[in-house]
Formats: C-alpha cells, structure tokens, sequence
C-alpha cells in the first residue's frame, strides 16, 4: 500500500518507536507511582520524553511540557484556561473542529474569524490587525491548514497578540515535526500538538507546551502528589495529568522526537515538501486541479485536490481499492474551505511523511489520471 495520510497520522515510524513501545509494555509501570525499578523506568523515561520536547520545541521548562490524549485534548484544555463566559475570541478562517467546536459549546463566547483567500499570508495578517478590536480576549489560531498544507504566518500573529497583550493558543498538530515550533520565540500561553503525526508517535500520545498562563484541568485525579490534598496540584505537569499516563505510548513518541533531532525539520520539510509538490506538477499534468501555492511557499507537503466531474470521497475510495491511502472530504475543518471555497465539494488530500518516495508521488498521480 503507498499510504499518504501522514496529515491525519503517520503509519509508517521509525522502528525505535515500535521497540520502545515493546520495551515499555515489557518493563515499566506508572511514573510517580511507586520508588521500584518499573515505576523509575517509567519516571525516567517520561522526564526524558518532556526534556527532548522541551528542546526541539524551545520550552524553559521540561515540565511544562504535559502529555495529552492527543492535539484536541490539549486545545480544550487551553481553551478552557484562557476563555471565559462573555469573552471575544479571534480565530483564523483555517481552524479544524478541534478548536471550532470546543469554542461553540462554550456559553456565551464570540467567535471572530480572520478571513483571508488561501496562501495569501499577507492578507491574513492584514486580516488578524484589523479584527483585533479591544473586545478580543484571547487569539486561537493553526500554524499549518490540515487541509491545504498552509502555513501561517505564526510568528506575525504572535507579535499582533503580545502587541494587544492578549494570549495565543497555537494548534501545532500539522507544523509540529517538520516546521520549527519554538515556544519562547512565539511566546505563546500555550502550544497544541499531537504524538501520532508528525511526532510519529503512537496514536492517544500528545503534547501540550504550556507558557505562563495558569492552566485550569479538565480532568481531576490522582497525581502521584501531595496526595492528602483535595484540590489538584498547582504545578505543572501534575495539574493536568490525573490518573495514569500512557507510558507505551510516550516511549515511543520519545523515539520519535529523537527521529526528528537526528534528521532535522529542514530535511524533513523539503522531503515532504518536494513530493507534494511532484505529485502536484504532474496531477496538473493531467488536469486534475490542484492547491498549490506559487513555489510551494508557505505551504508543507500536504496537497489537497479535486478530480473534475468527480465526487471527492468517490475518488479517495477508488484510490484506496487500487491501494493508495488518501483522505477526502472536508477533514473535520469545514471552516477551511469555507475560506478556500471548497465547501460544498471538499477535496482529496495527500500528505506526505518521510518514509514516501518519489515513486509514491508518481504512482499517485498516474492513478488518478486513469481514474
Ligand atoms: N485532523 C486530522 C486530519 O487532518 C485527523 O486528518
């Protein structure tokens, strides 16, 4: 099978991640849960795991670094430390369900979305200044469109936030991996990402970077500390990781982050961006309409796309019975193409890991055309 839906999770890892969970399963227990030698395996290995997060994502403190279910369950808890009834909050117009929803079921909170075409990082940020009224409490907002692969201009947005003094919560669950993602620079409340994608983690891992904003849980439990207490820790990461860790799981995203430092974002980047960028080249080719941006700037490889005359779905379940893996549809982010204009059709997306090859890029494009 060529599998290119490394944006929803990547399939293939790298091997050390696949023995690390082994190892796991075989050897450790819960961190904080006992002074024997699988409760201290486990410690270590989950200290280890926040300390190399800390590095590749620019955190002063390695236990600000929280795991998480996965990038949905970090936003909610961001979104629920940062937002509060009546507040304003500011959003991109590429957000996923993810962070569209968790504000929806909030009472009384206005969503303003920053409305800009697609690959236009420039109006996006016009966009951003001009909805950032007095009213605006907090800025919710992707570094990467899982849908189209477009990279916002992150950095512009975050200067906008510390400017209006409003804090950021940044949805890394695209970017994370194979663009840097450096926390201090951002200087956001906090960050959101998955282990299962580009961490090439295991899925139900995640990470939430956390700044300095008091972060409120959304799960209670134990902690392994100051147990006869009844209200939960206010240090971090205690406060948000009640009950038991996935240990297995965050062996392996340990391994996967040391993937990433060994072969480095860049390489990571232009590999993936490259491939989008072939199979996009040659789909025109055949004339099946693609998203791309001039040069592939502010874009990483992930190419959505849609077959003339074709239902979207229609043309991922073909792909799938002739053995390529894509996804099609509106990807949990309906408000994505509402900003493309895509809505009512969505679009087949490929995305791009490591472990594909140019072959896999071409073999995509040759099925389609004989779709
Ligand atoms: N949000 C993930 C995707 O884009 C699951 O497929």
């Amino acid at each position: 099978m060529i599998y290119l839906d490394a944006a929803a999770t990547t399939l293939q890892k790298p091997p050390e991640v696949r023995r690390a969970v082994m190892k796991a399963i075989e050897t450790m227990a819960s961190p904080g849960r006992g002074s024997h030698r699988p409760a201290m395996l486990a410690a270590d290995t989950a200290f280890a795991c926040r300390q190399a997060a800390a590095e590749l994502f620019q955190v002063k403190e390695p236990d600000h670094v929280v795991f998480t279910l996965n990038a949905t369950h970090g936003l909610n808890i961001a979104i629920h430390s940062v937002v509060h009834p009546g507040d304003t909050v500011l959003i991109s117009g590429y957000e996923h369900n993810a962070v569209t929803r968790t504000l929806a079921a909030l009472d009384g909170v206005t969503v303003k979305i920053a409305a800009a075409p697609l690959f236009k990082p420039d109006a996006m940020l016009r966009a951003f200044d001009r909805a950032f009224t007095k009213e605006v409490s907090a800025v919710v907002c992707t570094h990467v469109s899982n849908v189209f692969g477009y990279e916002l201009p992150i950095a512009d947005i975050a200067a906008l936030c510390q400017q209006h003094q409003v804090p950021l919560i940044v949805d890394a669950s695209q970017s994370a991996g194979c663009l840097p993602v450096h926390m201090d620079e951002l200087g956001a409340a906090f960050i959101a990402m998955p282990g299962h994608k580009g961490l090439f983690g295991p899925q139900g891992t995640g990470l939430l970077l956390c700044g300095d904003v008091p972060a409120q849980p959304l799960l209670m439990g134990g902690t392994g500390s100051i147990s006869a207490i009844q209200e939960m820790p206010e240090f971090l990461p205690d406060r948000l990781e009640a009950g038991t860790q996935n240990i297995a799981g965050i062996a392996g995203l340990l391994e996967g982050i040391h993937f990433i430092q060994r072969h480095g974002t860049a390489w990571i980047l232009e590999h993936e961006r490259s491939l989008a960028a072939r199979a996009a080249s040659r789909l025109s080719g055949y004339g099946v309409h693609t998203f791309v941006s001039p040069g592939m700037a502010w874009q990483i490889g992930v190419l959505s796309f849609q077959v003339t005359g074709m239902d979207c779905e229609a043309v991922a379940e073909q792909l799938g019975d002739r053995g390529i893996a894509v996804r099609a549809g509106l990807h949990c982010a309906p408000l994505a193409h509402r900003s493309a204009g895509t809505y009512t059709s969505g679009t087949v997306r490929a995305s791009f890991s490591p472990f594909n090859t140019e072959r896999d890029a071409d073999t995509l494009a040759r099925t389609v055309a004989a779709l």
